[in-house]
């Protein structure tokens, strides 16, 4: 496959390095091995489908189908496919932060080469999402099913990559507060978001909904996380990721398609500040053990904690554990043992004298949390 020269496409949001917010045009190979290695936090990824068209698709009544028939989606041979694919995956990866994760999409056509070819570069796949377009087009011959849902890889760099971003909680507030499932319902782009030319033809025959994008960056990224699309068309991942408040880089041959692209991202106004926080639940809060309330002074050595009903009485010691007698163990250990039990949540089985009343200790962990987000300016 030929490759253009590399070409800089400039960019008045750009950054000093050069590369971010920009379209760079050219081959998506040569242009990844120009960008600084482990630099971006997510990768999207919608590469040629290879569709394997045998002639025009007609429909029962001979009008064509506006299938994909454009030369950059055209291969020799299977392996001359697996071998663009390796090839733009191990780019790919060396340009991906150890944490970051890479989202493929794809049809029956390429899919299941790409993602073995995932596996043998040594990504892990993390998830296999089917997107199932509420709009497909029908089957014209009747000889098969409707085709009707395209599946999405999401993959980390490396198998023990533990830390990569998926915003759980965000998600689940979003579907209703019921954990999101790997089926996602979305129409196929139309309307208003399809990009047209002049003349009212589609300006690109796989422009993808920005829903689906605005779903993969909120759930794989963070405000200011940059955003690599080697395949970039009209540059629906940058559009969306501008106005999510993220950086983009996108890789794209094509002349017309850059302009589009640049043209789409030009007139996106980003959203600001509050509307981009994420919802946080229990597990996007910083761990606070009992030891660091005693070393902040909000628990002294030896003030007597008792449960609720003051059934139990337990003393705090200066090394942040807690004792019975001689019996010296976490908050969580005492509190089982003096229950009888085999596990206590001892944040809030655990509680502090105010006057009269009783505090669980919990509210003073919240307040250790508070102290430690403006430390760091969260
Ligand atoms: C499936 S389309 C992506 C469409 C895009 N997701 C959108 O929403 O508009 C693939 C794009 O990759 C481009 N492309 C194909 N081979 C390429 C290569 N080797 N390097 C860079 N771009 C390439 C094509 O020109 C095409 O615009």
């Amino acid at each position: 496959m030929k490759r253009s020269g590399p070409v800089l496409v400039h960019n008045r949001d750009s950054d000093e390095a050069g590369w971010r917010n920009r379209i760079l045009q050219g081959h998506c190979v040569s242009q990844m091995e120009r960008l600084p290695a482990g630099s971006v936090d997510a990768i999207f990824a919608d590469p040629p489908y290879n569709l394997q068209l045998g002639g025009d698709l007609m429909r029962p009544d001979h009008s064509k189908v506006d299938a994909v028939d454009d030369a950059w989606d055209q291969f020799e041979s299977f392996q001359a496919y697996d071998a663009f694919t390796r090839a733009w995956l191990t780019a790919a990866r060396r340009v991906l932060k150890p944490n970051g994760t890479i989202w493929v999409i794809g049809s029956y056509h390429n899919i299941f080469r790409v993602g073995a070819s995932l596996q043998d570069l040594g990504y892990w796949i993390l998830n296999d999402i089917v997107w199932r377009k509420t709009n497909p087009m029908p089957n014209f011959r009747g000889k098969r099913f409707q085709n009707a849902h395209e599946t999405l890889i999401w993959a980390s760099r490396d198998q023990d990559a533990k830390s990569y971003t998926f915003n759980y909680d965000a998600l689940k507030a979003s579907n209703d507060d019921v954990q999101m499932r790997s089926d996602w319902l979305f129409p196929i782009c139309s309307g208003g978001e399809r990009l047209k030319d002049e003349d009212g033809i589609k300006a690109h025959p796989t422009q993808k909904p920005e829903a689906l994008l605005a779903r993969i960056i909120l759930a794989s990224t963070k405000p200011g996380d940059v955003v690599l699309d080697p395949f970039f068309g009209t540059g629906t991942t940058g559009a969306v990721a501008k106005r999510l408040g993220r950086d983009f880089v996108g890789i794209e041959r094509e002349d017309d398609y850059v302009r589009i692209a640049q043209e789409r991202i030009d007139a996106i106004e980003p959203l600001a500040g509050d509307d981009l926080k994420m919802a946080g639940g229990k597990r996007a809060e910083p761990r606070v053990p009992f030891a660091s309330l005693v070393e902040a002074g909000l628990v002294a050595p030896g003030t007597e904690l008792t449960d609720s009903k003051r059934r139990y009485r337990a003393r705090v010691r200066a090394d942040g554990t807690i004792a019975v007698g001689d019996d010296a163990a976490s908050i969580h250990r005492i509190g089982a043992r003096v229950q009888g039990l085999d596990a206590c949540n001892g944040w809030t089985f655990w509680h502090v004298k105010q006057g009269q009343k009783l505090m669980p200790i919990d509210e003073l962990r919240q307040l250790a949390r508070q102290r430690m987000s403006l430390a760091i300016g969260a």
